[in-house]
């Protein structure tokens, strides 16, 4: 599966969820997620995003940690299917990490 990591919080391009072809992307306040159990692995989403924050889950998510929030947060949150505004105030948060921790916790 693919899943959605720390750069999208307080980022939200949302050109990811334009393009996957089983709508398995998932929307809270703060970011997005991907459904583990939905996604198909296609793949097309990860160039789409402009800060990188989609990944397979075998490539940087040694511990597991963003599989279980990508799982935990899609059962919990909406889909979303068409793109929306991005937040205005994102590029404050472009280079901060740690920020789900930051601003979920
Ligand atoms: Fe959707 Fe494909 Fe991305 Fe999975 S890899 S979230 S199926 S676009
Ligand atoms: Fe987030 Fe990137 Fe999608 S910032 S909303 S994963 S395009």
């Amino acid at each position: 599966t693919y899943i959605v990591k720390d750069e999208c919080v307080k980022c939200k391009f949302m050109d990811c969820v334009e393009v996957c072809p089983v709508d398995c992307f998932y929307e809270g306040e703060n970011m997005l997620v991907i459904h583990p159990d939905e996604c198909i692995d296609c793949g097309v989403c990860e160039p789409e995003c402009p800060v990188d924050a989609i990944v397979p889950d075998t490539e940087d998510d040694p511990d597991g940690k963003w599989l279980e929030i990508n799982s935990k947060y899609a059962e919990l949150w909406p889909v979303i299917t068409v793109k929306k505004e991005p937040p205005a105030d994102r590029e404050a948060y472009e280079s901060e990490t740690g920020k789900f921790e930051k601003y979920f916790s």
